[in-house]
Formats: structure tokens, C-alpha cells, sequence
């Protein structure tokens, strides 16, 4: 079996990236692990920055996100019982979109299928070899060998793609608090994102659609779900959003509940020979700045690019470069994901020192132009240098 770009993983990396190359003409298979029910309903990220959207518009991905995303153009700093808005599109021009990854994962198997792709799911990949190059996978209870020009390793934090580069070198960052992560049937007690600083901890209120509500708590990283009652998590957050103005979180049906741990991690380099890592595969940030989509969507799009310049020239350079090129932008978004995980969340270590550093630097983010500004335009995505 044979192939031009063997990816691994039918997560928004890999299928994205299987799109954009069968729009220039470039054959792949997408080898899945889990079956399509799976990858269509596993709840994660859902905030993307304008380039995103339009890079998935440009693949031919964007007609229901164009019909059902929500476009905002501010979000919300609360602490000190009194909210402060940052105007993202009026200091940075630019808009971000309330859709849903799972979303995102349907259409894009829809336009894959419905084009003919080539997407196997419950096809396990055990083994990679970067310089054959090729790919061992499990499925149906047999082993298969799929031979590539390339593989691109979009098969997230755990796969089998990141150890099959010899040498690679790992920075991590371990965080005291994970966050606790509802949805709820009951239309957002907001129309933007407000991200609250309080005592009690961190909390977020984002939403999914204008009836679900997506709402987040710190809590301790081994945190038992079960100690959480509906009723506690309710009054947990509208603790924690209170404002002296007496503004009201309507509480609703809890339908989806999870603790998700906190962690930021960068594998360096993205490439060896023939093998490329692109999205979760390469890099993991805390959730706070909504980032991790977002750099998958980036990283992909610079690989397309650069495949398609190989098979049209044959040149290799944008291929020798996608590693340094992803780098610069994913350490901006791991350093601005860090800022604002630090920037909101309560360090259970943290002296009376800390904390009042803290409350300044938030006063100072709310008050100055200058301040606002590096926020918002970190938060709707710097440019993709080269491509957008
Ligand atoms: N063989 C085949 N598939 C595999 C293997 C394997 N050995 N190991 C993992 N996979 C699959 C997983 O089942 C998953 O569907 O790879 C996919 C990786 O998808 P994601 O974890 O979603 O990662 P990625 O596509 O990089 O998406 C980026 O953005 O919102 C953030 O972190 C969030 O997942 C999100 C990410």
C-alpha cells in the first residue's frame, strides 16, 4: 500500500492537513485509532482566531461556520467585584469565533469523504519509520505497511510520532490547579467570554451555541469529579463571578463534566528526515488563551505549504524550514497561554506579596491601551508570517 503523505491521527491536525494537500492535488491516507463516533464527539476546544477560520474557510470547510460560529469581538476581565472589557476588534481590527472543535472534526470529515478521501478509522499505528519512510498500522486484526514520501505525526500528546525522533529535546511546565469543565443546557449568562479572577480561584464562562454554556473552575490537579454536586459547582461559580453590581449566573442541566489537567510542553525538533509532528503531537498549552487549535490549524497550514512546494518544484526548503517556522509561533502562544494562566489563576503557594503584584498587574492590563493591546492581539492571533 502506498500513499504520497501517510498522517497519523484524524484529529483537527490531521484531517485539516489531508484536506488542504487534496486541494493542491496531494493524495494522503489518515490513519485513526478511534472509531468516527469517537473523534465527532470528544469536547474540546472551542475559540478560533480569525486566521483559523479563514484557513478553514479556504479549504473549503467554512459554509456551516460561516452559518452557525459566533463572532465576538471583546471578552470580559472580572475581579474585584466589577468587570472590565478588553474591545479585541476595536484595538486589534481583528475578530475571534465561538465553534466548537467537534464541529470543525464533522465538516471536515464530511468534506473528505464526500471527496473521496481516503480516512481509515480503528487503524492503530504502531510503528513509524521516518527515513523508509513508512508506517506500521493495526486494524481489523491485522498489521499493515503503508509506504509514504512523508508522514506527518498528528496523532496528539500520546502517540507514536513525537518518539520516533531520535534526540528529541522536551520543555515542560506543570501547573498547581486543573480546571473542572462543564456543559450546560441554558443559554450563556453572557454574550462574551468573561474570564474571573477571585480568592476562590480562577473561573470561565464561555459558551457553545446561544442555548449551551461552557463554564470552567480551578480546582486542585487531583480533583475528585464526584465531590462535585451540581448544586456545588453551581454556586461555586457564581461565587466566584460575583459582582457588586448583583449580576446573576443562571444555573441549568449539567450534561457533559470533566477535570482537565493543566500543562505546557514543547517538543523540539518538529521534523526528523521524512517525519513531520504537527499539532498536540508537538506542543500542549494550559487552555487559558485558547491557543491549542489554533497553533494545530497554523502548524498544518505551513506543512501544506511547504509539501506543496516540493511536489511542485521539487524544492525542499520550505520543508527545512517548517520546524523553525513553527517554533517561533508556537513559543509565542506557549509564553502568552503561560502569561495568562499566571495573570488569572490563584497560586495555592502564592504569599500576600504575590497576590498584590497579581492585582496590579490586572488593573494595570484593564487600564493601560498599551497593555490591553498585547493582550488582544495575542488572544485573536499574531500573523502567520509568509502565508496570511
Ligand atoms: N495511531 C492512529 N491514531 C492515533 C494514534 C496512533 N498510534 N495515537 C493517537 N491517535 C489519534 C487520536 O485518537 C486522536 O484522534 O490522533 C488524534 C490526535 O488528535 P488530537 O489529540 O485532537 O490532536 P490535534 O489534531 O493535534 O488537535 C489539536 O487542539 O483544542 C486543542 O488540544 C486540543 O486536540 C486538540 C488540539
Amino acid at each position: 500500500m502506498r500513499t504520497q503523505v501517510a498522517i497519523i491521527g484524524g484529529g483537527p491536525a490531521g484531517l485539516l492537513l489531508s484536506q488542504l494537500l487534496h486541494r493542491q492535488g496531494i493524495d494522503s491516507v489518515v490513519l485513526e485509532s478511534r472509531d468516527r463516533e469517537y473523534v465527532e464527539h470528544r469536547q474540546r476546544a472551542g475559540m478560533l482566531e480569525q486566521g483559523t477560520t479563514d484557513v478553514l474557510r479556504d479549504a473549503g470547510v467554512g459554509e456551516r461556520l460561516d452559518r452557525e460560529g459566533l463572532v465576538h469581538h471583546g471578552l470580559e476581565l472580572r475581579f474585584g467585584g466589577a468587570g472590565h472589557r478588553i474591545p479585541l476588534t476595536d484595538l486589534t481590527g481583528r475578530t475571534v469565533t465561538v465553534y466548537a472543535q467537534t464541529e470543525i472534526v464533522k465538516d471536515l470529515v464530511a468534506r473528505r469523504l464526500a471527496d473521496g478521501g481516503d480516512i481509515r478509522f480503528e487503524a492503530e499505528v504502531v510503528a513509524v519509520d521516518p527515513s523508509a519512510p513508512s508506517v506500521t498500522f493495526r486494524r481489523d486484526g491485522r498489521t499493515h505497511t503503508l509506504e509514504c514520501d512523508f508522514v506527518a505525526g498528528c496523532d496528539g500528546f500520546h502517540g507514536v510520532s513525537r518518539p520516533a525522533v531520535p534526540g528529541v529535546r522536551t520543555f515542560t511546565r506543570e501547573y498547581p490547579f486543573a480546571w473542572l469543565g462543564i456543559l450546560a443546557d441554558v443559554p450563556p449568562s453572557t454574550e462574551e467570554l468573561i474570564y474571573a479572577n477571585h480568592d476562590r480561584g480562577f473561573a470561565l464562562h464561555s459558551l457553545r451555541s446561544p442555548k449551551v454554556s461552557r463554564l470552567y473552575l480551578q480546582v486542585a490537579p487531583d480533583e475528585d469529579l464526584a465531590a462535585w454536586s451540581d448544586q456545588r459547582i453551581w454556586d461555586e461559580l457564581a461565587a466566584r463571578f460575583a459582582t457588586d453590581d448583583g449580576w446573576e449566573l443562571t444555573p441549568g442541566p449539567i450534561t457533559d463534566r470533566a477535570v482537565t489537567p493543566m500543562r505546557s510542553f514543547v517538543a523540539e525538533p518538529m521534523r526528523h528526515d521524512r517525519l513531520f509532528l504537527a499539532g498536540d503531537a508537538a506542543h500542549i498549552v494550559p487552555p487559558t488563551g485558547a491557543k491549542g487549535l489554533n497553533l494545530a490549524v497554523s502548524d498544518v497550514t505551513v506543512l501544506a505549504a511547504a509539501l506543496t512546494e516540493y511536489y511542485a518544484t521539487g524544492s525542499e526548503t520550505l520543508l527545512d524550514a517548517y520546524s523553525q517556522h513553527c517554533l517561533r509561533r508556537v513559543w509565542r502562544a506557549e509564553h502568552f497561554s503561560y502569561w495568562m494562566t499566571t495573570l488569572l489563576h490563584v497560586d495555592p503557594a502564592a504569599d500576600d506579596f504575590a497576590l498584590r503584584l497579581q492585582r496590579s498587574h490586572l488593573d494595570y492590563v484593564v487600564s493601560s491601551k498599551a497593555a490591553s493591546t498585547s493582550l488582544a492581539e495575542n488572544y485573536v492571533g499574531l500573523p502567520l508570517p509568509g502565508l496570511t
